[in-house]
């Protein structure tokens, strides 16, 4: 068989300014050519215990957190399938791709679903929030917190207490923001805060995890046919001898249990939501000198991925092509804004120093590009 390599320098790693799947540290690597046991030893459950205990404190939740053996869209069609009877409503924010589909995954599994959403760069307000439940009632909320495709990042510390006004369960897809940017679950009363491990984890993709309240637990006992790969119940079950009822990809769940040591004890949570938030802001700084708008409506850009509008109107697929020619990948706008937009991630490990070098081999194909 032919080897397969990423990067022209055959095994090192491409340099991923992406919104996921990040670049994934050499120590995260080793992690995960270590040696298994089976996923009912001993060992296992120690690790999926360390796993659950470091996501409470990631999330400052006192919930039980979940392994899905599934990327980050296997929960957001657990919670539909959980938590929605069906004589009830569900009501989706929307404010791009990612919350486009979660109202997909509504539709296509029969659930009474309603979309709310605004223009693409724009955030869901607590007004808007406020509205569109004045509208009718709905059991329950699914919102966005980072929505990738935008760059966008709602401000669910204002909007999530606007919805539990309404006594309705919410769902918050923190996906691309999890481990980067602070959220608070028990002080905003998130029923669901999930994410998958290829983004802000830094870790290799095939796993995803949220925190899930009792509310959220005693709601889904109420609704029927829930499936059973994704039945929160079951794996609540399994979770109680900290194990997946399904065979899990056990040398992601290793790498993780590693990485929340790592975050939590090493590089300190506040330090690295700090991080993330200064490689937001020097992104900003950098497309405002060299003369790109952001995308986003000002006061809403995410601090984990930055889109830019093509204010210079360049061959965008050139220039993500001439960077990859360098060793490094960003990616073009999403769907739609593909040419309109580009995206730059700086999420998980990238530091001030790797954006700053990437940055100016950027600015330099920009200016011949122009
Ligand atoms: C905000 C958001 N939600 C959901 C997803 C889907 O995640 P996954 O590919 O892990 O299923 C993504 C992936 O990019 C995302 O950015």
């Amino acid at each position: 068989m032919s080897e397969i390599h990423f990067n022209k320098e055959k095994g090192s790693q491409l340099k991923l300014f992406t919104p996921g799947p990040v670049y994934v540290p050499e120590r995260i690597l080793k992690e995960m050519a270590k040696p298994n046991d089976t996923h009912r030893s001993k060992p296992y459950s120690e690790m999926h215990q360390l796993v659950e205990e470091g996501l409470k404190k990631v999330l400052y939740t006192s919930n039980k957190s979940l392994i899905f053996t599934s990327s980050a869209t296997g929960i957001m069609e657990a919670c539909v399938r959980n938590l929605v009877k069906d004589d009830e409503k569900a009501l989706f924010f929307s404010i791009g791709a990612f919350g486009d589909r979660w109202y997909q995954i509504g539709v296509s599994n029969g659930k009474n679903s309603v979309k709310e959403g605004v223009e693409w760069g724009k955030a869901i307000t607590p007004e808007f929030a406020q509205e569109s439940l004045n509208k009718d009632k709905y059991s329950v909320v699914f919102i966005q917190s980072n929505e990738t495709s935008t760059g966008v990042y709602n401000p669910i510390d204002e909007v999530v207490p606007v919805i539990k006004d309404y006594g309705a369960l919410v769902c918050v897809d923190a996906t691309s923001s999890m481990a980067g940017v602070k959220v608070e679950v028990d002080k905003l009363g998130i029923d669901i805060c999930l994410a998958s491990v290829q983004k802000c984890f830094s870790i290799a993709p095939g796993l995803a995890v949220c925190s899930i309240s009792e509310a959220a637990i005693d709601k889904a006992s109420q609704v029927k046919n829930r499936g059973l790969y994704f039945d929160f119940l079951g794996l609540l079950k399994k979770n109680e001898v900290h194990q997946t009822p399904t065979t899990p990809p056990i040398p992601q769940i290793r790498a993780l249990a590693a990485q929340l040591d790592y975050i939590i004890n090493q590089e300190g949570l506040e330090k690295r939501f700090e991080r993330h938030e200064q490689l937001g802001k020097r992104t900003r700084t950098w497309a405002k000198e060299i003369n790109f708008d952001m995308f986003p409506e000002k006061g809403y850009e995410s601090n984990t991925v930055s889109t830019m509008k093509n204010t210079l109107n360049i061959d965008i697929g050139k220039m993500v092509s001439i960077l990859l020619g360098k060793g490094y990948r960003i990616v073009n706008g999403y769907g739609s804004l593909k040419n309109k937009t580009f995206r730059i991630g700086h999420m998980g490990e990238i530091t001030l120093k790797d954006l700053e070098e990437m940055l100016n081999i950027l600015a330099e194909i920009v200016s011949e590009l122009k």
